[in-house]
């Protein structure tokens, strides 16, 4: 298999950076395919700490980056960030970077109508990171939204913004906003259309040739199966599908393309922002977790909710993204517990059932069934092979394998990049 598809498995945040900048550094390019400044993660490479959001993790070591046409994209956002890097030393030209010319804008009227959505849903809101990323999705399927390759005809653009502002009026409209300013759009958008374009092509044919000649590609994907908006927990979901398939639909290119797909799974739960949480702990023992794995979210800082390891919801993401292999991260988070519990049914209304229902009622109704196991005395922080875990720490891994029915890949033991116990490596599988 020549490229290698990482998807997280869980909620998001299962520690996808340290195993992309990995995988990053050896491959010929790395694409986004979905998703937007919404994601985040901060890499440091020898002693620099670079903060990405929307641009690909090898744009700091110089490998070819693409912004699929699955992704939305919001240039004042990418141009901040392209900026602050370049100021860090890092080159980024149309010869390592390049964005599809079919990619969507976010716009401010975008931020706009999801922040006033969030406040005015009070206790209801999903808690979304208020870039606008539901919004722009909601025009791209509406027929409505602008997209890069339309910066190059801004001055044809009118019954499209025709269009777009007459829905969004209406929306405004509801919560007392005066309309779009229509003139100031249209300024913003020349001043930043120049900006965008020189990166801008059709990615799909970049990929095409790059792959003639036998690139390693990594497809990258942001947010974690559990927010993907048909097999996620619905209505408290992101909006775009963050499931390995959107590889093909997202870059352009064949449903064969995605390789092997690594599953990254933190070795418990997590969740930043509502909705239901089955293993969810209210406890000092949430609170444990959430500060030896300094749970806050990169993009805003909230605080993210934590639990035990959820085996139904990852075996579920196993399954519908067709993990080949997952990659375990933070065991060393789980140092010096007692007892771990491990959710390996729910129950629902006097019933076992092995899997997560569909219905937001249910899933916010289902109570875990644990198995418990013993914990470890010692330490696996800074394992690199399966003899410096303890015996303990192996047996968890083992019957996290078996319960997800899905083999480990890599076990990660500390935010260091030679803190792992590689299994088998995704490229050279
Ligand atoms: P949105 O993507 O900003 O619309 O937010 C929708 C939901 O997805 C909220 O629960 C967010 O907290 C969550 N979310 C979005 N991006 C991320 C991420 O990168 N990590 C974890 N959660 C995320």
């Amino acid at each position: 298999m020549a490229n290698v598809t990482v998807i997280g498995a869980q909620w998001g945040d299962e520690g996808k950076g340290k195993i992309v900048d990995w995988l990053a550094s050896r491959a010929d390019a790395v694409v986004r395919f979905q998703g937007g400044h919404n994601a985040g993660h901060t890499l440091v490479i020898d002693g620099t700490t670079y903060k990405l959001s929307l641009l690909p993790s090898g744009i700091v070591t110089g490998t070819l980056s693409i912004v699929g046409n699955g992704v939305v994209l919001d240039p004042w956002a990418l141009k901040a960030e392209v900026e602050k890097l370049i100021g860090q030393g890092v080159a980024i030209t149309p010869d390592n970077f390049a964005i599809a010319d079919n990619c969507p804008l976010i716009l401010p009227i975008h931020r706009d109508l999801d922040q006033l959505r969030e406040t005015a849903a009070g206790k209801g809101k999903i808690g979304t990171t208020g870039r606008g990323i539901g919004p722009a999705y909601e025009d791209k399927v509406g027929r409505r939204a602008i997209r890069v390759c339309d910066l190059a005809h801004l001055d044809t653009l009118d019954p499209q913004l025709d269009r777009l502002c007459a829905h969004h009026d209406a929306l405004r409209a509801g919560f007392n906003e005066p309309p779009v300013d229509r003139a100031r759009l249209i300024a913003d958008l020349k001043e930043i259309a120049p900006f965008v374009l020189q990166f801008a092509q059709p990615v799909w044919k970049r990929l095409r040739d790059v792959r003639k000649e036998g690139a390693r590609i990594l497809f990258e994907g942001a947010q974690g199966v559990l927010l993907d908006v048909d097999h996620g927990t619905y209505p408290f979901v992101t909006s775009s599908n963050t499931v390995s398939g959107t590889v093909a639909s997202g870059s352009g290119v064949g449903p064969g393309s995605a390789g092997f797909v690594l599953g990254i799974v933190k070795a418990y739960t997590t969740r930043v922002g509502s909705g239901p949480f089955p293993t969810e702990l209210q406890d000092e023992v949430g609170q444990r977790l959430g500060e030896r794995g300094h749970e806050f979210g990169t993009v805003t800082g909230r605080q993210r909710r934590c639990g035990w390891f959820d085996a139904v919801l990852v075996r579920q993401s196993c399954a519908i993204s067709g993990v080949t292999g997952i990659a375990l991260t933070k065991l060393d988070v789980l140092d010096g517990f007692d007892t771990l519990k491990i959710c390996t049914g729910y129950k629902l209304r006097g019933e076992v059932i092995d899997y997560l229902p569909s219905h937001a009622a249910d899933q916010a109704e289902v109570e875990p069934v644990y198995e418990e196991m013993e914990g470890w005395k010692g330490s696996t922080a800074g394992a690199r092979s399966w003899a410096d875990l303890p015996a303990q720490a192996v047996k968890y891994i083992r019957r996290i394998e078996e319960l997800i029915d899905c083999p480990v890949a890599s076990v990660s033991t500390s935010p260091e990049r030679d803190d792992t116990i590689l299994v088998r490596d995704p490229f050279e599988d």
